[in-house]
Formats: structure tokens, sequence, C-alpha cells
């Protein structure tokens, strides 16, 4: 009962725990994914723009990077016959770096302009031109640049030297939103790489590009779940929770095993035992079952004295091989019918000396030489073999002194009938601190009185 309760104990511990992991687990995702939802921003204008040190700051970070100024050309935008180039052309790459162990899931960008400005030419990405006119704002996507025809659509553009550029006022802005195509493939950028697109811009002679644009940068991550702490502690529970329930299984049927084989020994032990006891009583035929009972009897005492399970079993054995040295006395003496003499009286006492000399080497049964050598040793000091008296007399021997007169009045002999309950009581009574230890002789007083000596016959 004792084992079943704990194996529900364990049970709902392995449970709870397997709980806790999941829950864990659902945290660790839960959490994830709010990450990934999550969106940045980030401005970079100025200095800061163009600088490689100062944006690598930022988790993800943009840096403009014009090429070596290649070309110049005449913009002559109000027709007033201008014939010096005026307009100096850039081309701006963006490096967009994840600073990050994430992947950077997609981002886009947006260029405010501060000047006049005229794009040629974008790569990769498409753009999405907002321009303030008189009109009112135009809003117009151009899927890629490198391509673009005028006549499909609405923007403001300036035609020169075989070039459509669409032009950007101060005010105006563009949001370029990368390409995922295989050919471009400008996102998700991995862990501490970059990507580069890029812008071929016309812009004043003269001006600093410093002073042209504000880029706000807008990007969100990916973060994998295994690069969450909380996944790998619920994975750790994990590991801990298989590896105790896989120990806990092995050690459950090393002991089921230890018990059953515990078992089979006990009952190899009870049956060796009781068939060695069977030879003694077989001898005396009066007092046939005389040694199992006066071991229940025993054995029902000593539970009433508190001792537990393994150590009845232990008392129960002592007091079955009381009688052994029986073995040594003659048949004749022991089942002469007539009264006998003091020399055959001698015989049959020696059988305490002669049992304590048969068990003396069986030492893993506790106390199994006092059970046979000393019960018929009397609590005033008038018994047999040595004339120990009280306390000086082993308990167990104490005990089974009870037992073995209890049964002895309790059986049919050869010279007399067994006696009533209230005969045996009384005499039980008048033993009291004479043949018997008075607080043993109370105890088996209460269990004859209360009925409690139920043995199986
Ligand atoms: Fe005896």
């Amino acid at each position: 009962m004792k084992y079943m309760n704990n194996h529900k104990h364990v049970a709902a511990k392995f449970i709870v725990t397997f709980v806790v992991a999941i829950i864990v687990l659902i945290i660790s995702v839960m959490k994830t994914n709010s990450y990934n939802a999550l969106r940045h921003e980030a401005v970079f204008s100025g200095a800061e723009l163009f600088s490689v040190q100062g944006s690598r700051d930022n988790k993800v970070s943009i840096v403009a990077v014009p090429r070596g100024s290649t070309w110049t050309k005449v913009f002559d935008l109000d027709n007033e016959g201008i014939e010096e180039a005026n307009y100096q052309a850039y081309t701006v790459d963006f490096t967009v770096s994840n600073n990050t162990k994430d992947n950077v899931q997609d981002y886009k960008f947006r260029i405010d302009f501060q000047d006049k400005a005229f794009l040629l030419s974008a790569w990769n990405g498409h753009l999405e031109f907002h321009q303030h006119t008189d009109k009112g704002e135009i809003v117009d996507e151009v899927m890629d640049l490198r391509e673009f025809v005028p006549e499909d659509h609405v923007l403001e553009t300036y035609y020169t030297d075989g070039d459509s550029l669409v032009v950007m006022n101060p005010g105006d802005y563009l949001i370029y939103t990368p390409s995922s195509s295989v050919n471009a493939v400008e996102m998700p950028i991995e862990p501490f790489k970059a990507t580069t697109p890029g812008i071929i811009m016309y812009f004043g002679i003269g001006k600093n590009l410093e002073d042209e644009m504000t880029v706000r940068l807008d990007y969100s991550f990916h973060r994998r779940l295994i690069k969450e702490p909380l996944f790998w502690v619920a994975v750790s529970i994990a590991i801990i929770w298989l590896i105790t329930l896989l120990i806990y299984i092995i050690t459950s049927m090393q002991i089921r095993k230890y018990k059953e084989r515990h078992e089979r020994d006990n009952e190899i032990i009870n049956e060796s035992i009781e068939t060695f006891i069977g030879f003694i009583d077989a001898k005396d035929s009066y007092t046939n079952g005389h040694s199992i009972r006066v071991a229940q009897y025993t054995r029902r005492i000593a539970e009433e004295l508190g001792y537990n399970e393994e150590e009845l079993d232990q008392i129960y054995y002592v007091a079955l091989l009381h009688d052994c040295g029986k073995i040594g006395v003659p048949d004749s003496i022991l089942g002469k019918p007539d009264k006998l003499t003091d020399d055959e009286f001698k015989v049959i006492k020696s059988h305490t000396e002669r049992g304590g000399a048969i068990l003396r080497h069986f030492k893993s049964l506790k106390n199994v030489e006092e059970g046979a050598l000393y019960h018929h040793e009397r609590y005033d000091g008038r018994g047999y073999p040595e004339g120990r008296a009280g306390e000086d007399i082993p308990l167990i021997a104490r005990i089974i002194c009870v037992a073995d007169s209890y049964d002895a009045m309790n059986s049919d002999r050869v010279y007399r009938k067994r006696l009533s309950p209230e005969h045996i009581i009384e005499e039980i009574e008048n033993g009291k601190g004479k043949q018997f230890d008075p607080k043993i002789a109370d105890i088996m007083l209460n269990l004859i009185k209360g009925n409690k000596l139920d043995i199986e016959d």
C-alpha cells in the first residue's frame, strides 16, 4: 500500500515537471514570436549617415557610401540657356548591416531630400516616390528604376541627354523596399552580414552630400527559437526529466526483481524450517502442530509489543525452532504414556541445551539460540537449564514461555483433556511473576479475553 502511494506521489511529480517544461517551452515560443513581430526604426543623417564607425553602434545600421564622382551634366531646368555643367552624378551605395546574432527578416528605408535631386537608376529593390507638387502629393511606385518609362507613371520627370530622371524637390521622399527575388536576395540579412542597394543621383555641383538627405531605416528581426534562452531552459528540464524517468523505471524494475527474489528466498527458508520442524513434531505425536502454533502465538504477542514486520518474521522463526532439541531425545521417552522416571525427565529437560547447541551456528537468525535454550526458564528463577530469573531471561524466551504454556494447556494430552478458557486464564493469572513475566502474561491474557489469538489451524 505504502509502495503504491509512493508510486502515485512520484507519478504526480513527473507529471508536474512535464507540464512545467511544456509551459516554459510555450513561453519561449511566445517570447520569440512577439520579439519577431516587433518593428524597429533608426534615423541616420548628416555625418553619421556617411560614417562607417558611427552607425556600427546600431543593431542594424545603414551607411551611405558615394563612389568617386564620375560625371557632370548640364541641367537647364527653366530653359535659361545654361551651357555649363551644373549637376554632378553620384552613385551612392546604401549598405545595410546586420550587427546582431539574429536574422534581419525584412527592412525598408526612406530617404528624405533636403535639396533638389534627380534620380536615374536604382538596383534590385523597388521604389515608392512621394513628390509634392502644386497639384498635391503624388505617390507612385516604380518596380525597377533601371527600366523606368515616364509615360507609364504620373511622376514629375526631367529629360536630358536621352535619360529620364525622377525629380525630387526639397521635402520629397522615396521608400526603398529591397528585393527578395532569387537573383537579388537583399533580405533576409543573416547575422553579421550586409546588403548594399545603390542609387544613381544627381545633386548640384558643390553641394555637400551630408546635407542632402536623411535616411530612416525600418526593420524587424527573425530570432530563431534556439537563440532564446528560455527555450534551452525548457530543453534542459525535458532532458533531466527524461533521464530521471529512465533511472526511476530501471530502479523500480530492479527493486521489484529484488522483492520477488526476497519473497522467494523467504518462502524457501520458511518451508525448510517448517519441514525440519515437521520431523520434531512427528517424534511427539500428541504435540502435533505444537511448534507452528507456539510460533504463531509468539508472533501475536510480539506484535502487541510493537515489533515491525521484518522483526516479527524473525521472531516467528525463532519460536518455530524452540523445541528443535527434541530431535535428540529418544522416541521411547518422548512418547512414553506412563509417568517418567527422574532420569527420563532429565533427558527430556536436556532438549533446551541440545536445541541451543544445534542452533548456536545459526547466526543469521537473531536470538534463535536463546529462544531454544531459555524457553523453560521461569521468571522466579526456578526453571531450567540455568535457573535465570526476571530480565536475565532473554525477552524472546519469556515470550515463547507464555506461548508454549498456553498451547500446552489448550491441547489434549494423553493424561488430560484441554483446559477450559476460564481455567487457562486462571492458570496464567496465577503464574504471573512465578513462571511468567507479568507484562507478557498480561498481554497474553488480553489476547485470550479479547478473542484476538486468531491463528490458522
Ligand atoms: Fe520445550
